[in-house]
């Protein structure tokens, strides 16, 4: 018997990748906070680099999109999907839990759960793309755990995805678009605020420059890396080595999979993802299609 003990197929299973999607290179951050937290348990990363941004789209396509990136990664033999991305988690989540044959997992329930842990005053506020802010997921998660409509402040901050992946961090440009959007969360006297986009965990400092120490600002990242050592645990598909050993003696493998390879791919890549990226492969927008076809097709037989 090995150390993993059990039958064949629960150790394959078990050894099973993660699979983790996005709408472009954003949700590297997530992966980084996977990586760090399960570092033996290998991932494999979908970035949609032909279709994004998601956060600009209504709710079919982005539905329809999350469904062909998921079904990409089922087709792949994950034995977990993480929806990195914040939009395709307000719209799709239901979707793909309802429709998937393996666990899914999204960013928002775990950005609400420690936002509601973090808060002093109960005053908290949530930033995202359009399509995140306009979904309500966030707000409606925070009103169920109790804060008021009155004390909950949403804002659309659609400049900051471009802004990041032009690496303006700290910069005059990115100031400006910080006191633009942020001042209403400031006059509000927010004590806690979600970063509800998967770039944002980047401008972290200007952001906390700007709204002060006393703001709290939550990574739906890391919580989310949290919340999938819980669910793996459950569902009993954590590798039985997963949390021994830490980052810097990790086993994991990582591979990326990607519909598009844009011009400052290795650049934003290796900004979001604290490493640089080997190992990618490009897939082609019919197989993507096919791939959210084959799951459907599946689910309603
Ligand atoms: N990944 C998206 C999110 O977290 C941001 C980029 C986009 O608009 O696609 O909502």
């Amino acid at each position: 018997m090995t150390r993993e003990g059990g039958s064949e197929l629960e150790k394959n299973k078990r050894r099973a990748p993660i699979g983790v999607f996005d709408s472009g290179l954003g949700g590297l951050t997530v992966l980084r906070s996977l990586h760090r937290r399960l570092p033996c348990e290998n991932l494999v990363y979908f970035g949609d680099t032909a279709r994004v941004p998601y956060g600009t789209k209504g709710a079919p396509t982005v539905r329809s999109f999350a469904r062909q990136d998921a079904g990409l990664l089922v087709d792949r033999g994950v034995k977990m999907v993480v929806v990195a991305c914040n939009t395709a988690s307000a719209f799709a989540l239901d979707h793909l839990q309802e429709t998937l044959p393996v666990p899914v997992l999204g960013v928002i329930e775990p950005g609400v759960t420690a936002a509601l842990q973090a808060t002093r005053g109960g005053v908290v506020g949530v930033i995202g793309t359009s399509g995140t802010i306009r979904s309500r997921r966030y707000q409606e998660g925070l009103l169920a755990g109790g804060l008021s409509e009155d004390n909950i402040m949403a804002l659309e901050c659609p400049l900051f995805v471009p802004l990041v992946e032009e690496d303006k961090m700290g910069q005059t440009m990115m100031h400006l678009a910080v006191q633009e959007y942020l001042q209403p969360l400031k006059d509000a006297c927010v004590d806690t605020l979600i970063l509800g986009c998967t770039h944002y965990p980047l401008l972290k400092e200007d952001i906390g420059a700007f709204m002060g120490p006393e703001t709290v600002l939550v990574d739906s990242g890391d919580m989310l890396a949290e919340a999938a050592v819980k669910l793996l645990r459950e569902k009993e598909l954590l590798r039985r080595d997963s949390l021994e050993k830490d980052e810097a003696n990790s086993t994991g493998e990582m591979s990326f999979l990607l519909s598009d390879l844009p011009w400052k791919f290795a650049d934003i890549g290796e900004r979001f993802l604290g490493r640089s990226i080997e190992d990618t492969t490009i897939v082609g927008l019919d197989e993507m299609e096919a791939a959210g076809y084959q799951h459907e097709r599946d689910n309603h037989d």
